[in-house]
């Protein structure tokens, strides 16, 4: 009997090559199911494979009597039951490196679009108004950018900025001393990087405790007129905290890429001039949906065959 591999939402047609090239399993794919409809065939699934529009949820994994390994084609796993599916044995991998390098520079491009105000003038123009008054920005060069968690994303966007001459100054608790001399970054504690930065980009898993790490109180630490970025978790920074931070001027732009509930629409900061915003696209390039997809596959067949794999 093959093993039945369900994909629930799109994936890039080069890993789905690596399934269907494989001789021992049958693929299924079908996305936009909801939780009802995903629970009434789970049962069937050997192994699922999703991105982040389908929520693995502790309901959905007690159907799933068969399943084996559960196969995230990008980082975050935060849309998987994660205690419930160990609990039930079921194996649970993810595609650590694959978009590494599309989100640093998604976050580079939000950066330079926030601080020249790119979308702003660019909405203006399109309305046929030549407007030059209102999108006066703010330089890099000299500034300091404070990076909320150094892993693979942070280190990327730190030797970018580097070389748009920022300086940078990063918090995360696993940093070392020697990975920050390596990366020629300063290294300090939360409070000093929310403190000292001109623009500050977080680069955190969202876990119970990053959740809200940056809210009200933290946003008291900053600059007057400091920049925010988040390509990382909607959740990180508390939504209704950045919202009056930017209302009393605290903060002087925002760039969202993600946001606590997705798809937001009829968003209250999207209201606001000083906030551009992109619907979680830090992964969204060709090469880095190719990546995620292959390496996710493999690690799948692995695991259905017995075969040592590379993360859990
Ligand atoms: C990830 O966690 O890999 C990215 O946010 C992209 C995605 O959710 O697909």
């Amino acid at each position: 009997m093959p093993f039945k591999v369900l994909i629930s939402d799109p994936l890039s047609d080069d890993g789905i090559q690596v399934l269907l090239q494989a001789e021992d399993v049958e693929v299924h794919r079908q996305s936009g199911l909801s939780e009802a409809e995903l629970c009434s065939i789970i049962a069937d699934f050997d192994a699922l494979i999703v991105r982040s529009q389908t929520q693995v949820t502790k309901d959905l994994l007690s159907h799933a009597t068969k399943l084996k390994v559960i196969g995230r084609a990008g980082v975050g796993v935060d849309n998987i039951a994660l205690q419930a599916a160990t609990e039930l044995g079921i194996v649970v991998i993810n595609a650590p490196d694959g978009n590494t390098i599309s989100t640093a520079e998604h976050t580079m491009s939000m950066l330079m679009s926030l601080s020249r105000r790119i979308p702003q003038a660019y909405l203006k123009l399109k309305q046929n108004e030549w407007d030059r008054k209102s999108f006066v920005g703010v330089e890099l060069n000299g500034k300091t950018l404070g990076i909320v968690g150094l892993g693979r994303i942070g280190a990327e966007v730190a030797k970018r900025a580097k070389g748009f001459n920022m300086q940078i100054v990063a918090f995360d608790p696993f940093l070392t001393q020697e990975k920050a001399e390596k990366l020629g970054i300063r290294y300090a504690g939360l409070e000093t990087v929310l403190a000292e930065a001109d623009f500050i980009t977080v680069h955190t898993p969202l876990l119970k405790e990053t959740k809200h790490l940056i809210s009200h109180k933290q946003f008291e630490l900053m600059k007057q007129g400091v920049h925010i970025l988040n390509c990382a978790r909607g959740g990180i920074i508390d939504e209704d905290a950045l919202y009056h931070a930017i209302m009393n001027k605290k903060v002087a732009g925002a760039a969202l890429d993600v946001f606590e509930i997705e798809p937001a629409v009829n968003h209250p900061l999207l209201e606001l001039p000083e906030v551009i915003a992109t619907p979680h696209l830090g992964a969204s390039t060709v090469e880095a949906q190719e990546n995620v997809a292959i390496d996710v596959s493999h690690e799948v067949l692995h695991i259905l065959r017995d075969l040592p794999f590379k993360n859990a």
